[in-house]
């Protein structure tokens, strides 16, 4: 039997497009792309494609919008969404818990330092007239005091963001993802996103191959399919060589604000 759904259209198997369940709420070049695609792998999961910014820049739309923009499924599927820039924005957390305060978020971090080369990669990429990052990641480059204003820097002071999310949100409705080891060990850190999700485990190993090419895993989308997927050329980019100085003044401005991270989450990320 098919029922018209209130919006007109016919639902079969209760197919319809829902709210998110789960979102990746960041961090901009921590592997989003790559865990995201990695968990659309999953029978139970249905994910959007590109980014909705529905909290950030398109929420005076409404959530009947933002529905729309999420994949149709089924009863017994989760439905995730995943937009980076969600993580470091102050009123975010306050207007997801008003649309759900059960919604499951998951952040990928990745050290900050790294992070913010890969960040300033990027954005070389797309205006080659930038400043050196030299330029840009201290106030003056004399005295080597980093410039906090920079969005590049910023981001990857973790806690500070994390703190925002605590407000509303309870430590055990936040996964956090070492960006390291999703590259690293893959099935791991999957296996610890489903369990999080309340999942069965169902991407494993077996989906996964390291290819020496890329410098990254790719991956199978069907279990026994002998065509292997790798995410697009922007996606483990080569980054600027930068002055070891200056990672080692990034890496001790970062240092109090990890370890914080560190005792707050429960989890060492190793970042030294
Ligand atoms: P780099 O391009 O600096 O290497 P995001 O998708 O959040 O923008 O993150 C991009 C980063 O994902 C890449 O940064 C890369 O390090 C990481 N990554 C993780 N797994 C990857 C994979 N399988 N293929 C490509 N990049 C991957």
């Amino acid at each position: 039997l098919k029922y018209p759904s209130s919006s007109g259209s016919f639902k079969k198997d209760n197919v319809t497009r829902r709210l998110p369940h789960a979102i990746i709420i960041g961090v901009k070049k921590g592997g989003t792309r790559a865990l995201l695609e990695y968990l659309r792998l999953h029978p139970q999961i249905k994910a959007t494609g590109p980014e909705p910014h529905f909290f950030d820049d398109n929420y005076e739309k409404g959530l009947e919008w933002y529905r729309q923009q999420m994949p149709s499924s089924r009863r017994d599927q989760l439905t995730i969404e995943k937009t980076p820039s969600y993580f470091v924005t102050k009123e975010i957390p306050d207007k997801v818990y008003k649309m759900s305060k059960r919604t499951k978020l998951i952040v990928v971090l990745r050290d900050p330092v790294t992070r913010a080369i890969s960040d300033y990669a990027q954005l070389a990429d797309r205006r080659p007239d930038v400043k050196s990052f030299d330029d840009m990641a201290f106030i003056d480059n004399r005295t080597k005091i980093v410039d906090t204003s920079w969005a590049i820097i910023k981001i990857g002071i973790y806690i500070k963001h994390l703190v925002n999310w605590l407000e509303y949100f309870p430590l055990k409705q936040i996964h956090i993802v070492s960006g390291e080891n999703l590259i690293k060990d893959p099935a791991h850190e999957l296996r610890l996103v489903q369990e999080f999700l309340g999942l069965e485990p169902m991407i494993d190993n077996s989906y996964f191959t390291f290819n020496s090419t890329k410098g990254f895993p790719c991956f199978r989308k069907q279990v026994n399919s002998s065509h292997i997927h790798c995410l697009n050329r922007d996606k483990g980019r080569s980054h600027p060589a930068i002055n070891p100085s200056v990672i080692k003044r990034l890496r001790d401005f970062y240092k109090p604000f990890n370890s914080r991270l560190y005792q707050i989450t429960g989890q060492n990320f190793g970042w030294t």
